[in-house]
């Protein structure tokens, strides 16, 4: 069966990235991947266009779609819009929320060829391997109620951080099965010392730990955890935890890779349809420059090609092509070190893609 993919390439810097990692997707349909590609607009992109960060062309096409893959939404341009709903971070909210992509996969890996371009020590880093379930429709993101609102005569804000038992179920076994591939430890990160919703997250994780004896479950409150992932980040496998404190954790063990342009993403639901993209943001400072990292982007294809297509050799392959160019010395600015060589995002796109057709 010939599966859809739907690539939104957004705003500031997500054209220029996902450009590179459509030519690794043609490369694999040229290399026998069944796949019909199409494109469409979300976030800042598609209000210009629509007046609508989701517009409902774009949303039915990702509901057909099997694999979307999406640059990164969002900028100053339209920080000021005044209503919420039609800001271009909503749009993919809409998306996440719509198809159910509750489980949000963030592998934080290091290559050795990028020990030196961590801002942490090389032998902290070295080897490193962790892989971060985020829940990704649920939690302070979604909880109602939610405002801006006059009180005794002033303004509050609020938001609700509500969890049900199902929806701490679901990620918790996400995170279970995902430590029985790997070193089988997982460690869930909450804040049960203050925290009602995450005392209830604590004991669902407890609850279902006798299904998966063979796995170690631990629990760290978010504010040791993130302490714990700069002090000595080995210590973790798997870590699941609520969508805020993942949105956070997850841009942290980034930085341990060596740059945030290193890490991709893959958001599922319980059919295996999925969203990839880099965990970063459209990074409006260096946007039009051509000089973002598209790795994380092309590593979300591989993603997508293990996640939703089904053809893990095929996802390998753009993995190692990546270590290939890695050890050729090859660097976008953001993870250059001495002794390297600088390149642009289109001529880094050129290495991997002929990395690529050589394996
Ligand atoms: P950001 O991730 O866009 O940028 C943070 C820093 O990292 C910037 O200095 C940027 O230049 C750098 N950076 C990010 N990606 C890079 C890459 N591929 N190569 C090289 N350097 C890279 O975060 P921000 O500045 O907080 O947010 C900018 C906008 O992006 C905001 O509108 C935010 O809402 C949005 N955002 C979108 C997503 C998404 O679409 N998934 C994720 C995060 C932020
Ligand atoms: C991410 C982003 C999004 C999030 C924003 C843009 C809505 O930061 O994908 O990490 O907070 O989930
Ligand atoms: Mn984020």
């Amino acid at each position: 069966m010939t599966h859809k993919v739907l690539i939104l390439p957004g705003d500031g810097i997500g054209p220029e990235i996902t450009a590179q990692a459509s030519r690794i997707l043609a490369a694999c349909q040229a290399r026998g991947l069944d796949v019909e590609v199409e494109e469409g607009l979300l976030g800042g992109a598609a209000y210009d266009a629509h007046g609508e960060p989701l517009p409902s062309e774009t949303l039915e096409k990702a509901k057909a779609a099997r694999g979307i893959l999406l640059g990164a939404v969002g900028g100053p341009k339209w920080d000021k819009i005044e209503d919420l709903a039609k800001r271009p971070e909503k749009g993919l909210l809409g998306v996440r929320k719509q198809l159910g992509l509750f489980g949000n996969l963030r592998p934080a890996i290091t290559y050795p060829q990028l020990a030196a371009a961590s801002s942490l020590k090389p032998e902290l880093v070295a080897g490193l391997d962790i892989m971060i379930v985020r829940e990704l429709t649920g939690g302070i993101y979604f909880g109602q109620p939610r405002g801006i609102e006059e009180r005794d005569g002033e303004r509050v804000g609020f938001n609700t951080y509500i969890y049900s038992e199902s929806e701490i179920e679901r990620i918790g076994r996400v995170a279970f099965e995902m430590a029985q591939k790997r070193d089988k430890k997982l460690c869930s990160v909450d804040k049960a010392n203050v925290l009602e919703v995450t005392i209830l997250w604590r004991e669902v994780m407890e609850r279902l730990a006798p299904e998966y004896p063979d796995v170690e479950l631990s629990h760290m409150y978010v504010d040791n955890a993130a302490m714990q992932l700069v002090r000595a980040p080995k210590q973790f496998d798997v870590v699941v935890t609520g969508n805020m404190f993942g949105d956070i954790l997850s841009d942290a063990a980034a930085m341990l890779t060596g740059s945030i342009g290193m890490l991709p993403s893959a958001s599922l639901n319980e059919s295996g349809q999925g969203m990839y993209e880099p965990c970063h943001g459209s990074a409006p400072d260096i946007a039009g420059q051509g000089i973002a990292n598209p790795l994380a982007t092309i590593l979300s294809v591989a993603m997508m090609l293990r996640y939703s297509l089904d053809v893990p050799e095929m996802a390998s392959r753009i993995e190692a092509a990546v270590g290939k160019v890695l050890d050729d010395g090859l660097r976008t600015a953001d993870i250059a070190s001495d002794g390297t060589r600088t390149v642009s995002t289109s001529e880094m796109g050129d290495s991997v893609l002929s990395a690529f057709e050589l394996m």
